[in-house]
């Protein structure tokens, strides 16, 4: 009798590669309906065979051959992570005719252009709902669901773990507790550099970025800074003025080309991101014909990703050729537009000398770079002021050149604190 199972292969069989294996044989019946027959894992490459695992025998090799030459196998899913030699053993899977799924946002947003030229050249299709956002569906949407809109902009909160960072601190916990709080959870990692310095999100944001617009965006074109810095205090005045702290990140279609960034964001209580609370994420997307839609969800975690990672197995089975919009004609080369041209509103603390005018040679400063002022908060105590001003959206080189003359006054006794506002 004929084998109707369609083989997959895994890279990886760790947090979302054991998913992966799990969930197919969990829901292996509604599988075998919408694909025409049984999916089901053939190899999954480890690098340590000895350790205890729930796989079934045989499945695991530490062999990338066995999965390469295995005729059977026609969709792979990496899993792994990492950039070397994750990327070389993509190639290789081009090569021998096999489409890949990637969870692997690093990988894509640095190498993404390489990646999908080989795949459009061996005619198989690269997929990667999972590298962004986990659970929730915005690269489908984005590259098919939107198609008759011209996108204007993406907003969003695309890292969990500094989320649930933020959301404690605006609780008064400091950053140290809450990072403390998220790894004893299971939200962040031992290592939590990539979260929290906010690379984890940039790379997330050029592959939104790029799908977006239809050009190539990488981690390089996304300036980026996190919430290591942050202090308590700043969320407590931020409450005062109406905003939450969000690390958010930013994809927008300006006249002169795109601009992408990801910083920690001033958002008013009243903004959809306002609400997305804990380790959840969210994207807003802006378009021509939709106006705006919010997709929120859990953006990480075993079998969420794997759960977007099944859904693009699924998606290469139904579709032939190169897919979806994965073809070179597909992107253009915008210019990326510098930072210092985009336009923002910012929250600026300042510990001020408590002394008569300081007020109004900072109100000046400001005026004389055109830049108009939105609110103003003054504290004093022991001879010492904070001074919260927030500004109207402005080109962020003049905001940073009004920092600049403000610090040469000689009336600020430390580094301001400087953070982007969303406009109310
Ligand atoms: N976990 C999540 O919530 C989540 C969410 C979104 C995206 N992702 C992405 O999904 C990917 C996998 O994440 P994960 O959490 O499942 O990682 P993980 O638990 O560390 O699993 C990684 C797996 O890959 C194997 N592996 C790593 N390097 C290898 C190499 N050089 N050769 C052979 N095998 C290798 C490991 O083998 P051993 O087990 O033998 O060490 C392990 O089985 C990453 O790209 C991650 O960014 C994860």
């Amino acid at each position: 009798m004929t084998d109707l199972t369609t083989s997959i292969g895994l890279l990886g069989y760790g947090t979302v590669g054991s998913a992966v294996d799990r969930l197919l044989n969990d829901r292996a019946e509604d599988i075998a309906r919408v694909a025409g027959g049984p999916v089901a894992v053939r190899h999954a490459l480890v690098r340590d065979i000895e350790r205890r695992r729930d796989a079934r025998d045989g499945v695991l090799t530490t062999d990338f051959a066995a999965i390469r030459d295995d005729p059977a196998i026609g969709v792979v899913a990496e899993v792994m992570g990492g950039i070397e030699p994750t990327r070389g053993y993509l190639l290789e899977l081009f090569a021998a005719g096999k489409s890949v799924v990637s969870a692997n946002k690093q990988l894509l947003a640095r190498h993404g252009a390489e990646l999908f030229a080989a795949a459009e050249r061996h005619r198989v299709q690269l997929r990667f709902e999972a590298s962004v956002c986990a659970a929730i569906p915005v690269v489908k949407v984005l590259r098919e669901s939107m198609i008759a809109n011209d996108v204007a902009g993406v907003l969003g909160i695309v890292n969990g773990t500094t989320n649930f960072i933020l959301s404690a601190m605006a609780g008064g916990q400091t950053y140290g507790d809450a990072l403390a709080r998220a790894q004893e959870l299971g939200y962040a990692e031992a290592d939590p550099t990539e979260d929290v310095n906010g690379a984890d999100a940039a790379a997330k944001i050029a592959i939104l970025a790029s799908i977006a617009f239809h050009t190539r965006v990488t981690i390089d074109d996304v300036p980026f800074n996190g919430i290591e810095d942050l202090e308590a205090v700043d969320a407590a005045f931020a409450a005062e003025l109406g905003y939450k702290i969000k690390l958010i990140g930013s994809a927008q279609r300006l006249p002169g080309g795109v601009a992408a960034s990801v910083h920690p964001t001033l958002v008013p209580t009243s903004h959809a991101l306002a609400g997305v609370e804990g380790s959840f994420n969210a994207v807003m997307l802006r378009g021509s014909a939709i106006r705006e839609i919010t997709l929120v969800g859990p953006g990480a975690g075993g079998d969420e990703t794997a759960s977007a990672v099944i859904g693009d197995v699924m998606s290469v089975l139904g579709t032939s050729g190169t897919g979806f919009f994965q073809s070179d004609g597909y992107f253009r080369q915008l210019p990326v537009v510098p930072e210092s041209e985009v336009e923002s509103g910012f929250y600026l603390r300042l510990d001020v000398l408590d002394q008569p005018g300081v007020l109004a040679q900072i109100a000046r400063v400001l005026a004389d770079v055109d830049i108009s002022i939105e609110s103003v908060i003054q504290r004093a105590a022991d001879g010492r002021a904070q001074l919260v001003v927030t500004t109207h959206p402005a080109p962020e080189g003049r905001f940073f050149d009004a920092v600049g003359r403000i610090r040469s006054l000689g009336v600020t006794r430390a580094e301001p604190t400087m953070l982007r506002a969303l406009p109310r």
